[in-house]
């Protein structure tokens, strides 16, 4: 290989579970674990495991997260409101890292993102708490200059950006996160996004150098049905991958 070829860093892919704790509940009973398929996408290439403990925990559970903490060794993201009663748990199980998000119990999934520069003080004291306790935090912000600065404000080191709305389809939604993924990496954020992410979508924000980690569930458990967890996991990485090294080449690299 050419000494001169400078090969982009890999995006890490988080993948996210909740959605085989759904097919579980369905039944009430034990299977699919969430912690089997957290070891196959540890075989299959993920760079760590998301878990949403939601308030009504119509998904992932307590036991769950205490599971995939315990048994599985990729590094765990759990998702979850900044509450009192999330944050104790955290505190108790320890995940490598933290990513807060708005969460209504209505709602099916996160629908936006959490309105930080409109909470300040109570998102400030939740990322303190985490960090306390040697908890890597983030927060889960739609991409909107105002919550980017906001995150600088609170102490959180890292952003997700929420990307729903691009994913739906929704004009001018990749400029808005290519300008929020900037100014927060020129913030010393480090930045990461999800959300509605499939295999035609990804490429365009994998793309995206400021960005370093996705985090991707809902397609890749359904995508598991027709080919298996494994290969739906090696897929997605393959095309992230090849978006990361084409956009990186000098001809398509942006200024
Ligand atoms: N990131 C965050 C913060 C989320 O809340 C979710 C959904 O739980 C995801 C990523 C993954 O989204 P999806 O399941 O649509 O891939």
């Amino acid at each position: 290989m050419s000494g001169s070829i400078q090969q982009p860093q890999p995006v890490r892919l988080g993948v996210n579970l909740d959605h085989v704790a759904t097919l579980r509940n369905a039944r009430g009973g034990t299977a699919p674990d969430p912690l089997r398929a957290a070891l196959l996408a540890m075989e299959a290439g993920a760079d760590s495991i998301t878990l949403h403990l939601r308030e009504d925990r119509r998904h992932i559970r307590d036991e769950d997260m205490r599971r995939v903490r315990e048994s599985c060794a990729l590094p765990l993201n759990m998702e979850m409101a900044a509450t009192e009663e999330m944050i104790a748990i955290a505190a108790d199980i320890r995940p490598y890292a933290c990513c807060l998000v708005p969460e209504k119990r209505e709602e099916v999934t996160t629908e936006g993102g959490l309105d930080v520069a409109g909470n300040e003080g109570a998102i400030a004291d939740a990322v303190t708490a985490l960090k306390t306790v040697g908890i890597r935090p983030a927060v889960f912000i739609d991409p909107d200059p105002r919550q980017v600065d906001a995150a600088v404000a609170v102490g959180a080191p890292v952003i997700e950006l929420h990307t729903g709305a691009y994913a739906g389809g929704e004009h001018g939604e990749l400029a808005r996160i290519r300008e929020a993924g900037r100014r927060a990496a020129r913030s010393g954020l480090e930045v990461h996004a999800g959300h509605g992410l499939d295999f035609a979508n990804v490429g365009q924000i994998a793309a995206l150098a400021e960005i370093v980690e996705l985090n991707i569930g809902h397609f890749l458990v359904g995508e598991a049905l027709f080919v298996g967890l494994p290969e739906s996991i090696r897929r997605m990485r393959a095309i992230m991958d090849a978006a990361r090294r084409h956009a990186s080449t000098p001809a398509n690299a942006t200024l």
